[in-house]
């Protein structure tokens, strides 16, 4: 089994933790690595196979929401290239397997710079709010409820995209100053829509999706889903069987890294340790396995 945690191609428009992305013109290619990254520290171990789960599962979530909100996909780097400019298409077709596996190519959009969060459960930062004002993305909240409770409706939690360090909550007020009213409202009803549609039918898999972040850009003045979709890099999967409110749920695929980088004493500074083998294999296992559940197909 292959892991690719660098990839050297010309033109290289962005590194991300996990993402490498290539400038093609007016289009992307976006190829998701092995790498992983947890308590935001990229570890120095490469998890084999985990990108090419990442680049299915979006491209699988792009497809399923295409009739909700329009997107960026052009086509998976594996397929046959359907890309506009026959120097992209060749360049896609000499890509070696191992990274055409783990490549998307996509349209270039003008990015909205806020990152679209929608939640329907009680965790992560906005429990740590809720816990300690009451409220969640400022709005006030009913008392009484517990981590990871369902929330009483679906809340959008814009945040800005911080280039660094964490990103900030905005209020929609701040939205609107940012992008207009009917931009905001435009936003906020397509991240719902997507995210009500998602939950119903990973429910129908077993699978909870506490909260997920979805990034928006404008091509030819309409607004497209841009970045990743539905991942566990950009959402918290929880298993529907073991759900149980009042504590952490662990979370599907990362928890076996997370639960070991803890006990190991490591600080949570970089650099991170190497993970031991079996760590890594069951970690695999379970990226996989969330595929399997989501889609019901096998790799
Ligand atoms: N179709 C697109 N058009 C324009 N920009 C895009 C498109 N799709 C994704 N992007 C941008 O490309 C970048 C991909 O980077 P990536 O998500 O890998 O790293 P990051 O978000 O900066 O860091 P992190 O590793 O924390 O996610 C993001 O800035 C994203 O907004
Ligand atoms: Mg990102």
């Amino acid at each position: 089994m292959a892991v690719i945690t660098e990839t050297k191609l010309p033109n290289l428009y962005y590194r991300g933790k996990v993402r490498d992305t290539y400038n093609l013109g007016n289009e992307l290619l976006i190829i998701a690595t092995d790498r992983l990254s947890a308590f935001d520290v990229v570890l120095p171990t490469g998890i084999p196979e985990k990108g090419v789960v990442l680049n299915h599962l979006s491209a699988f979530w792009f497809e399923k929401t295409a009739h909700i909100v329009p997107n960026h996909l052009i086509a998976l780097a594996s397929d046959a290239p359907k890309a506009s400019k026959d120097k992209n298409a060749a360049f896609i077709s000499s890509l070696p397997r191992d990274l055409a596996l783990r490549g998307m190519l996509v349209k270039k959009a003008k990015r909205v710079d806020i990152e679209c969060v929608v939640r329907g459960y009680l965790s992560g930062s906005a429990w740590a709010e809720y816990s300690k004002e009451g409220t969640i993305n400022g709005t006030p909240m009913p008392k009484g409820l517990r981590e990871s409770d369902k929330l009483p409706e679906v809340m959008f939690t814009p945040t800005t995209k911080a280039e660094t360090g964490h990103d900030q909550n905005m209020s929609m007020a701040e939205v609107r100053k940012m992008v207009g009213a009917s931009l905001t409202r435009e936003l906020e009803e397509k991240s719902l829509a997507i995210y009500r549609f998602a939950d119903s039918y990973a429910r129908t898999r077993g699978i909870i999706i506490a909260d997920t972040k979805m990034e928006f850009g404008i091509l030819d003045g309409k607004v497209i889903l841009i970045d990743e979709l539905l991942t566990p890099d950009s959402s918290r999967f929880w298993d529907a069987e073991k759900y149980t409110p009042g504590r952490p749920q662990p979370s599907y695929d990362k928890q076996f890294v997370r639960d070991w980088l803890v006990k190991s004493g490591w600080n949570k500074e970089p650099p991170a340790p190497a993970l031991p083998t079996d760590v890594v294999i069951g970690t695999a296992e379970r990226y996989k396995e969330a595929y399997r559940r989501l889609t019901g197909m096998a790799l």
